[in-house]
């Protein structure tokens, strides 16, 4: 199977899904693409063996991404933590094919604009009694296609937006391979 994996920042989520893939041995060929040239996911790719690639905001709007999108034939595009909005005309040609994690229980404290990275400090300000992800189908909006799963973690009175953001890579960790596997197996 032919996956894309695409990070803005640190890649951590995709390492992990590589790993994942790798220590029970199925057999896919990852791409990793981000969009910013200075990204530690191109680190992680380095050390991991995995080709990875510059795509930029601009190039994005030149079509570059969708003719490599094309070349790569991807069963999956998995965005993990990438923070540009996904091209409509690419979301266009692969139905249910490009996937996004997001850092909360959508719709709450969905959509960049408002809350951008800033998510945890939302769910703090709002005095939220737990917190989560949503692994959902990237439509031409951020954060709105229809969710595919969802899991919970408590908040307490306590947590600073970084014990929230712990708790929260956890389950990214623990659940996401685990969706894309059984979505390739579908
Ligand atoms: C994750 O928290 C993900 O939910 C959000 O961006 C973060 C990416 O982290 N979309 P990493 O780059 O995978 O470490």
């Amino acid at each position: 199977k032919n996956i894309v994996l695409m990070a803005s920042g640190s890649g951590s989520n995709a390492e992990n899904i590589i790993c994942f893939f790798r220590d029970k041995n199925i057999l896919c060929n990852f791409h990793i693409i981000t969009n910013k040239k200075d990204a530690f996911v191109l680190e992680r790719a380095k050390k991991l063996n995995v080709p990875a690639e510059v795509i930029t905001k601009k190039q994005n709007e030149e079509g570059v991404l969708l003719d490599r999108i094309n070349e790569l034939k991807p069963d999956l595009i998995v965005l993990a933590g990438y923070l540009l909005l996904f091209p409509a005309e690419i979301v266009a040609l692969y139905p249910n094919k490009i996937i996004n994690i997001h850092p909360a229980l959508l719709p709450k404290f969905g959509g960049k604009g408002m809350y951008g990275s800033f998510v945890h400090e939302a769910v703090v300000a709002h005095k939220e009694s737990e917190t989560g992800i949503t692994i959902h189908y990237v439509s031409e909006h951020y954060d709105e296609g229809a969710v595919i799963f969802q899991a919970k973690t408590p908040v307490v009175v306590t947590d600073t937006p970084l014990d929230i953001a712990n708790k929260v890579h956890k389950l990214e960790y623990e659940h996401f391979p685990k969706v894309i596997e059984k979505l390739l197996n579908d």
